[in-house]
């Protein structure tokens, strides 16, 4: 379909953008907004590399439309926090160093987020089954799993 200028809000800021409608968020954010947090993985809504938070919960931005996401709050890995001011998840991971090639650690870190957003105090089995369909092939799930233990106290 045919570009048209679209009014987002991202990481609390209005941007408007000319794209087709039918533009996966993951492409706007990384190619219009220059924001690489999310990272494309599979594009296919499997591995959740690409994870955003939209009005707070998960969504796989590869496979969200930027027009479904107009009247809400969309959140990406830079709302968390800065490199020199690193939001309480990120510096969970950081402390546990739970991050080898750390592809996957957007996703890991916006899902997550998500989680103590509606929990702040989940249960080890909640953590795991919150985390089961982010995919990680360097096999970090041990140090993950103590930064979100460390978070949920
Ligand atoms: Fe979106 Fe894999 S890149 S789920």
């Amino acid at each position: 379909s045919r570009s048209t200028p679209l009014t987002l809000s991202v990481n609390q800021q209005t941007h408007t953008v000319t794209v087709s409608p039918g533009t996966p968020l993951l492409y706007v954010l990384r190619n219009d907004l220059g924001l690489n947090g999310p990272k494309f993985g599979c594009g296919l809504g499997e591995c959740g590399a690409c994870t955003v938070l939209v009005d707070g919960v998960a969504a796989r931005s590869c496979v969200l439309p930027v027009h479904a996401v107009l009247e809400h709050e969309v959140t990406t890995l830079e709302g968390l926090g800065t490199a020199e001011a690193p939001g309480p998840v990120q510096q969970a991971f950081i402390d546990q160093q739970a991050a080898q090639c750390g592809y996957c650690l957007n996703g890991m870190i916006m899902t997550v987020q998500a989680l103590l957003n509606r929990n702040p105090h989940p249960t080890e089995e909640q953590i795991r089954r919150e985390l089961k369909y982010n995919l990680c092939r360097c096999g970090t799930h041990m140090e993950i799993l103590a930064a979100v233990r460390q978070l949920a106290e």
